[in-house]
């Protein structure tokens, strides 16, 4: 599938009756890649989670390309190109690299393992070893990578450099910046490691209390140190 377009409008959604995300709007042209910054409990992962359909909506609409998928299960939103990376992992602890990784391909030939190998040589390492024995670094690697087999058109990763060390982080960003070159995925990254993420992402959005307390370029945040101060509260580091 190419890379396509995200829009998002007056999403409000929570769990069950409990509100968290209140009128949010924003769009991600095909292609983007958008980074979502917010401190701790300030309605990030809920967002993702929304936007896959995986929590209670209350109201507004969410748009994959033409298609208006704001009716539509989990499913039908993976299946229209939506590919999720949770902050959780997911991966199976029981089942080998390769095992997990098979659960990814959504009806394509195990050949196309090849192509999560050849991403990842560290998971070809790793295959016959089980999810439960693998470093965090290499959980997020298989993660991704099960999420890649299934060739979505938008991904979405939940701070996929939680916990990890910096030379994991580096090689991981290296990797999700040759992704996002090859101009096949949209991605939105929510990470709270911003530096990193302003660095990789042509636009980024803050947000605070289930609301987008700021939206723009990355550079006005990389330019303006107190800004950040202000909307995120750690600083860049
Ligand atoms: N399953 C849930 N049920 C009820 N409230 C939740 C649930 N998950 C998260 N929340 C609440 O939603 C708010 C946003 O959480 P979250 O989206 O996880 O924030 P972030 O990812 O930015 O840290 C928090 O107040 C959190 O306590
Ligand atoms: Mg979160």
């Amino acid at each position: 599938m190419p890379a396509a377009s995200l829009e998002v409008d007056g999403l409000c959604a929570g769990y069950g009756p409990i509100r968290i995300m209140e009128g949010v709007t924003f769009s991600v042209k095909a292609g983007g890649r958008l980074a979502v910054l917010g401190r701790n409990g300030m309605g990030k992962t809920t967002l993702l989670a929304s936007l896959m359909g995986l929590t209670t909506r209350h109201g507004g609409r969410i748009n994959i390309g033409d298609q208006d998928v704001t009716g539509r299960r989990t499913s039908a939103r993976a299946d229209l190109g939506l590919g999720y990376v949770p902050q959780t992992r997911d991966i199976f602890s029981s089942l080998t690299v390769e095992e997990n990784l098979r659960t990814g391909l959504k009806g394509r030939p195990a050949a196309a393992l090849a192509e999560a190998y050849e991403m990842f040589p560290r998971l070809r390492e790793r295959r016959g070893n089980y999810g439960k024995q693998l470093s965090g670094g290499e959980q997020q690697m298989l993660a991704m990578a099960r999420t890649l087999l299934g060739k979505p058109s938008i991904l979405l990763l939940d701070e996929p450099l939680e916990g990890l060390a910096p030379v994991i982080c580096d090689e991981l960003m290296l990797l999700l910046g040759q992704l996002a070159a090859s101009n096949e995925v949209t991605i939105i990254l929510v990470e709270q490691q911003i530096e990193r993420a302003l660095g990789f992402a042509d636009s980024v959005m803050v947000m605070e209390r289930g609301q987008i307390s700021w939206a723009g370029a990355p550079a006005a945040l990389i330019a303006d140190r107190a800004l950040v101060d202000r909307l995120v509260g750690v600083g860049i580091h």
